[in-house]
This record gives structure tokens, C-alpha cells and sequence, in this order.
């Protein structure tokens, strides 16, 4: 791309002349945010997704999130800046080895969090983000046994949330497991007043010193509404440029990871660009295709989920 292009002017016109709307995670890069029509948690876009009069999606997220568009979607073209983005806790659950699982339990139901492939969606029950997993678990009869998939740290904390006793599937986010609970303390000791907030995928010790723990939007909400000048976010870093946004006199501080070579950010969620961006809306590629038959399965879980959070 001709360096001297702007990019942000172009995407605005490829918007308007295709009728396009851009949806943004909030780990996506600063620049993608600032150009995107929404920006929001996974529950958050997946009903921007459903409700929309766009011809096109353009999901600058990752995969799954691009995916769960096309199934509400099957007649609008879904397009994915850049088709390698993933996600490590997808990637946890083949679905082979899901389906053995689940025969292991015939007598459950299965709530599988919404960061998993459709195939696992379409081995699923019902669906649930972080912003409305302790609803969904508690709207399931408290005799019914449940198989939790794929977040084994979002599952153990809703155990702890909701008293029930579900049976979990080991995986987890790579970016959420990387957390120092030695250097938060730290950093607590230097910030005294600082709030540790945290997003449910962390591991249990982080969990347990968080001040709120939340998804990325209850995270930004509480950080404009609680009355602390100093956080400390144990999440992706994404996150950080709508609270610094919206709250511009207050400071907020990445929660360290153990191995000082790491760093918060999402591999998968930093491979989308605004020159992908902008290309991937030019050209009308890569775009999320799928079986049809995998399609309409998998869309069974998540409009149940849809229902209990309108
Ligand atoms: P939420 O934005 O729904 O909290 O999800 C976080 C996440 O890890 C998305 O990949
Ligand atoms: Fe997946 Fe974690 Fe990246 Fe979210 S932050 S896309 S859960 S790897």
C-alpha cells in the first residue's frame, strides 16, 4: 500500500460506498479502534452483529468472534482482516477430543464460553460470554450437571460465583495466564490506592486480589464510574486506550507479566492491522465461509444465549 494513503479517509469511503460496518474488539490496535463503527466486548458485538442493516461486516477481532457473524449472518458477506487471526483458547478444544469428553458425560449439559470454534459451538447447549456467563450458568436447573468449555479459569470462577459444581474442560487464554501475582503485589505497594481489576479469564490467584473483575466492558465501565485515580489491568493492553480515553486525568497501569520478555498483548488480536484493514475492505477478502449444515447447528447455542441476554 502507497505509504502516503490515508488510510483512515479511505476506509470511511469504503464504508459509505459498500455499505460495510467495521466492528471492533477492544484489543484491537488504537488506530482500528478510532476507525471502527462500534467497538465492544464479544457479547457486546455479537448483537451489534445480529441487529445490523449492513451489507458487510468487517470484523476486526479474531476468528471465532468473525464466525459467530457469518452464523447469524449466512446472507451477509463477513470479512476477517486477516483470516490467521485465532485465538489460544479456541485452539484448546479440538473437537474431537470434545466430542470423547462429552460422551464422558452423557448426563450433562454443555455451556461452552463463546472463544471456542463452531464446531464446539455446535457440540454446545448454550453459549455465554464473560459479561453474562453467571446468568447463563444460574438459568440452567440446579439438578441439571453441566460440562464447562473451553476456559478452565473462567469456569473455576464461576463455580466459586455460582455454587455450582461443573465439570471443566483444561484450557486457557495465553494472554490471561501470563500474570505475575508477585509483581502486582509489587506494583500495589507502590500505588496504594491503585484498583486491580481483572478480567475472569486470569488465573486464580490474580482473581483473588482483584478489586472488580469483569469482561473488557464491565472493566471499562467500572473504571469510569468507580472513583479510584489508579488502576491496574490485568488484561489485554488493548483495553487500555478507551479508559485512558475516557477517563484522560486518571492513570492506568498493564498488570505485569511473569516473564519480563512477554508482554499483555494478544497475538492473534494484533495481527489485524488498518492496512488489513483497509485492503481486506478494498478487495471484500478474506471472508468467513462456512458449511451450512455446521452453521445452523452451531447457531442453536448462541441464540439461546441471545435470548436470555436481550
Ligand atoms: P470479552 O471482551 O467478551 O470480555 O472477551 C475477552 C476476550 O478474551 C476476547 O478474546
Ligand atoms: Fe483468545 Fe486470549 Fe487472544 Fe482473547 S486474548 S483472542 S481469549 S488468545
Amino acid at each position: 500500500v502507497d505509504p502516503t494513503l490515508d488510510l483512515f479517509g479511505e476506509i470511511e469511503r469504503l464504508k459509505k460506498e459498500k455499505n460495510a460496518i467495521v466492528l471492533a474488539h477492544y484489543y484491537q490496535e488504537p488506530d482500528i479502534q478510532d476507525v471502527a463503527d462500534y467497538i465492544g466486548d464479544s457479547l457486546g458485538l455479537a448483537q451489534k452483529a445480529e441487529k445490523t442493516d449492513a451489507e458487510i461486516i468487517v470484523f476486526a477481532g479474531v476468528h471465532f468472534m468473525a464466525e459467530t457473524a457469518k452464523i447469524l449472518n449466512p446472507h451477509k458477506k463477513v470479512l476477517l482482516p486477516d483470516l490467521k487471526a485465532g485465538c489460544s483458547l479456541a485452539d484448546s478444544a479440538p473437537p474431537e477430543l470434545f466430542r470423547q469428553f462429552k460422551a464422558k458425560h452423557p448426563n450433562h449439559l454443555v455451556i461452552s464460553y463463546i472463544n471456542c470454534t463452531a464446531d464446539i459451538k455446535a457440540l454446545s447447549d448454550i453459549i455465554c460470554t464473560s459479561s453474562n456467563a453467571e446468568k447463563i450458568v444460574e438459568s440452567i436447573p440446579v439438578d441439571q450437571p453441566i460440562i464447562f468449555a473451553p476456559d478452565k479459569n473462567l469456569g473455576g470462577y464461576l463455580i466459586k460465583k455460582t455454587g455450582r459444581d461443573m465439570v471443566l474442560w483444561n484450557g486457557a487464554c495465553m494472554v490471561h495466564e501470563i500474570f505475575s501475582l508477585e509483581k502486582i503485589t509489587r506494583l500495589k505497594i507502590r500505588h496504594p490506592n491503585a484498583k486491580i481489576i481483572a478480567h475472569p479469564e486470569c488465573e486464580e490467584p490474580i482473581l483473588r486480589i482483584a478489586d472488580f473483575i469483569g469482561s473488557t466492558t464491565g472493566l471499562l465501565k467500572y473504571s469510569q464510574e468507580d472513583a479510584a485515580m489508579e488502576y491496574i489491568v490485568a488484561t489485554e493492553t488493548g483495553i487500555l486506550h478507551q479508559m485512558q480515553k475516557s477517563s484522560p486525568h486518571k492513570m492506568f497501569i498493564p498488570a505485569p507479566p511473569d516473564n519480563s520478555c512477554a508482554c499483555n498483548d494478544c497475538p492473534h488480536m494484533k495481527l489485524n492491522t488498518l492496512e488489513k484493514l483497509y485492503l481486506c475492505m478494498e478487495y471484500e477478502l478474506p471472508e468467513i465461509t462456512m458449511d451450512e449444515q455446521l452453521r445452523v447447528a452451531a447457531r442453536k447455542p448462541i441464540e439461546r444465549m441471545l435470548e436470555i441476554s436481550a
